[in-house]
């Protein structure tokens, strides 16, 4: 399908051919990660911006090097060290980036909505690169990448994602993602870190992690703690939670031999997994931050390239 969006603000709206563009694009960019030269000319002229609000090293290094590869002039706003502390809205921040002629924003904000309301006012594409505890739809479309490369289909693969649910825009955009290609969702964790409604997308929410959930996982997803969180007291400590949650040797002596596990990264090890199993032979968080640079190229090919039908790298 010929690409039409301007923006990419979540996985949400975005329909199974919309995503399985992306993910094929993705695949055949990740064809030539191998050659001694990975540069292509598709986006000789174009000017990207990352503007990121939060800190980040995947998201953002990801697109630094997928816009290089690609040949987009990619610009790094340090909003630290930008008039932002000044008292600059992020509104005229955009639009005075807009002004210069860029091609396209990558936002990360703590608020969400905020890539949704830029999208609205500015002309440059919007990519959502994490705005608060809402959406992180390159982040999902990279872990789908690396599923779709193990799994002929997603049809009834069961996931089970573990944590906090409710801080997690990863682990939102992860459902709508894995929900739309056929896949069956269970979510376990604090049940203070459960949203309400999550019935309502076709998750089901399970208690605790030794109520026969392990044994029946194709894919345990598990979420970063957010240590930040900790002060609202929503658990009781990090020991207790990973006595509880913490994906350890025991628990994946329960799971199928062929279990992937999955973290977005950064990892608190030793809390919510264990070093050992985060660099296991089922761990495969090195491959999903490869796979960050192909999918963050194709989503710069579709949205600022034109979005021509297929890739053509030769
Ligand atoms: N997974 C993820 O978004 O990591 P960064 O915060 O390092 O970008």
């Amino acid at each position: 399908m010929a690409w039409q969006r301007k923006d990419l603000l979540g996985l949400a709206d975005l329909s199974a051919d919309e995503t399985e563009t992306l993910l094929r694009s993705a695949l055949s960019f990740k064809d030539v990660f191998q050659r001694s030269v990975r540069k292509f000319p598709t986006l000789r002229g174009k000017t990207v911006v990352n503007l990121f609000y939060e800190p980040s090293t995947r998201t953002r290094s990801s697109f630094e090097i997928a816009g290089k590869w690609l040949s987009a002039d990619v610009i790094n706003v340090t909003v630290s060290n930008s008039s932002v502390v000044k008292g600059e809205s992020l509104k005229d921040t955009a639009k005075t980036l807009e002004a210069m002629g860029v091609d396209a924003i990558i936002l990360r904000h703590s608020v969400a909505g905020t890539p949704h309301y830029l999208a609205r006012c500015c002309r440059p594409a919007i990519i959502n690169a994490g705005d608060g505890a809402h959406e992180h739809p390159t982040q999902a479309l990279l872990d789908l990448l690396t599923l779709k490369e193990r799994w002929a289909s997603f049809q009834e693969k069961q996931v089970l994602v573990i944590g906090d649910i409710r801080h997690s825009r990863v682990a939102k955009s992860n459902i709508y993602g894995l929900r739309r290609l056929g896949a069956k969702v269970a979510v376990c964790g604090p049940a203070t870190l459960i949203p309400p409604g999550l019935e309502h997308l076709g998750v089901k929410v399970v208690e605790r992690l030794d109520d026969a959930v392990l044994e029946s996982a194709d894919l345990i997803y598990v979420l970063r703690i957010q240590r930040e969180r900790q002060e609202e007291g929503l658990f009781p400590s990090l020991r207790e939670y990973s006595h509880l949650f913490g994906l350890n040797a025991a628990r994946m002596e329960r799971t199928k031999p062929e279990v992937i596990v999955m973290h977005p990264g950064p990892a608190n090890l030793g809390v919510e997994i264990t070093t050992e199993i985060a660099y296991s032979k089922a761990s495969s968080i090195q491959e999903q931050v490869t796979n960050g640079v192909a999918v963050r190229m194709a989503v710069l090919y579709h949205l600022v390239g034109g979005g021509r039908q297929s890739v053509d790298l030769d």
